[in-house]
């Protein structure tokens, strides 16, 4: 299974930080964001990623990734997003990278003290489909909500006003090959995106969503709110790095 790290989009929420950076190259405590993502796919075993970048400070993924020596990757692939037309648009460059294989796809500003392993493990071994993680929030209103019944997903919203669970549903994404041509068919939501939730939302359709939930804390890091609890989270935990130094990056 091949790994695909979105890192696009224009951070809109956290100007003015986002106005001469990118997002996903901010600091989450001691390295910077795009870091755990790429460290998330590593740490389940998949070692074919691709950044999906964009903007103006898109060279700079280059300079601090490099070939991906410091997360004992041989080599990185980088796509450039044109404008930020969502989600699913982003993925949609990522086609001719995955060459028919399945794809584990990562939202850049998704951070997670857990490991993925056993879910990606699972969707190696189903033969077709999706897979997705969610996780019990207090503030579900703000991502994709699922909606369970009779121990399967029977839909999901976006951002809904009135959510029908507390289960969001993490930028974390298992799909096979088929979720390319469900891309071609999207068409922009009111806030003119391709949506993720739309992708999904065909796989519930046809019935082959499968889900999983995740274990540790999980946060976005899209706002002020959760940028500050990101690098909290980060800081009281195993995950934080105190040998990270200039030798080792
Ligand atoms: O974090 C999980 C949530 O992420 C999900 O629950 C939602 O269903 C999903 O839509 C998404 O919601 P957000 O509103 O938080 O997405 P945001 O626009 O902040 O984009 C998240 C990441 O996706 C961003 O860090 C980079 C990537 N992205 C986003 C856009 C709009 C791109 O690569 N290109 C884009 O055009």
């Amino acid at each position: 299974m091949k790994g695909v790290v979105l890192a696009g989009g224009t951070g809109s929420r956290l100007f003015p930080l986002t106005k001469i950076t990118n997002k996903h190259l901010l600091p989450i405590y001691d390295r910077p964001m795009i870091y755990y993502p790429i460290q998330t796919l590593v740490d389940a075993g998949i070692e074919d990623i691709m950044v999906v970048t964009g903007g103006r400070n898109s060279g700079d993924f280059l300079r601090l990734l490099a070939n991906g020596k410091s997360f004992g990757l041989k080599h990185i692939n980088y796509a450039y997003q044109e404008g930020e037309g969502g989600i699913a648009d982003a993925l949609a460059l990522a086609e001719h990278f995955s060459d028919g294989k399945k794809v584990c796809v990562i939202l850049g500003d998704n951070i997670i003290e857990g490991s993925i392993r056993a879910a990606a493990d699972e969707f190696r071994r189903q033969d077709k489909g999706a897979h997705i993680l969610l996780k019990e929030v207090p503030d579900a209103e703000r991502f994709g909500v699922a909606e369970i019944s009779g121990g399967k997903i029977v839909g999901i919203e976006e951002k809904p006003k009135q959510p029908k669970s507390n289960y969001a549903v993490t930028g974390i994404y298992m799909y096979d090959p088929s979720v390319f041509t469900k891309i071609q068919t999207l068409v922009p939501s009111s806030r003119g995106e391709l949506e993720i939730t739309d992708v999904n939302n065909a796989y519930i359709g046809e019935g082959t969503m499968g889900f999983s939930f995740l274990d540790g804390w999980w946060t976005d890091a899209g706002t002020f709110e959760s940028l500050l609890r990101a690098a909290n989270l980060v800081a009281n935990s195993g995950k934080k790095d105190l040998t990270a130094g200039a030798e080792n990056y």
